[in-house]
């Protein structure tokens, strides 16, 4: 399907994805596709619009004329939808809810196909999501599945979001992400689950440089990417 090579990294919320794609994305100088963060937009673009998450009609028409852009700054990526600094927005708990909620709809996810397609070319593409493996690229040579226990994922998100200064709970995170993997392993279109070829990553006790060096030494050995440190 794509002639640029692509990593895929998908798995649950919170288990490190973001993390791993960026450091491998960075250190091989490819691009970095984070689809979460177009349904996170979309999402956002509908509340703003006042459309219910639950009209699919409604929520595609959203969709398909999404203006969205990453921009890359000394801070890390920032999202942009019609000229405006969303980011903040984009990455909260309220908008990785709204986000599981329009992704539900396959209406949503059929439009978001072909733009997230777009962006595998050279020199490679590492994609984090959920459904990289098993339908955005399912010809990609390595596909990752990442997974934590739940428990630690919210105490690694509780942590992410102290350090920001949030005003965050413990049992409402972990609460959340239960929500979320409910919502995204259930839904009837696309839902989570491991491409049959998929490598499986447990990452409640590894450290994030493990996890890096794994996928690293996976990828040099099916010659994907040369395993030097860069
Ligand atoms: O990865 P992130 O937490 O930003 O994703 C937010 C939500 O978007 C997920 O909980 C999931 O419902 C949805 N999503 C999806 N397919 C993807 C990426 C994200 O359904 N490829």
């Amino acid at each position: 399907m794509s002639v640029s090579p692509v990593i895929c990294i998908d798995g649950p919320s919170g288990a490190g994805k973001g993390t791993l794609s960026r450091q491998l994305a960075q250190g091989l100088n490819w691009h970095l596709l984070d689809s979460g963060a177009l349904y996170r937009a979309v999402g956002v673009a509908c509340q703003r619009a006042g459309v219910a998450l639950e009209a699919a009609n409604e929520v595609a028409a959203i969709a398909s004329v999404l203006d969205v852009d990453f921009r890359a700054t000394d801070e890390g990526i920032t999202v942009w939808m019609a000229k405006e600094d969303v980011t903040a927005d984009i990455r909260s708990e309220a908008g990785g809810l709204c986000a599981s909620r329009v992704a539900l709809h396959p209406e949503v996810r059929e439009l978001l196909l072909t733009k997230q397609r777009e962006w595998a070319c050279a020199p490679g593409l590492v994609a984090d999501g959920r459904d990289m493996g098993t339908v955005v690229f399912p010809a990609a040579p390595l596909k990752i599945f990442l997974t934590a226990s739940a428990e630690a994922r919210a105490e690694r998100r509780f942590h992410q979001l102290q350090g920001t200064g949030g005003n965050v709970s413990l049992p409402r995170l972990l609460a959340d992400i239960k929500d979320r993997d409910a919502r995204d392993v259930s839904r009837k279109a696309s839902p989570l689950m491991p491409a049959p070829d998929a490598v499986l990553i447990d990452s409640t006790s590894l450290t994030v440089e493990e996890v890096v060096q794994r996928v690293r030494g996976l990828a040099s050995i099916r010659g994907i990417a040369s395993d030097t440190t860069d």
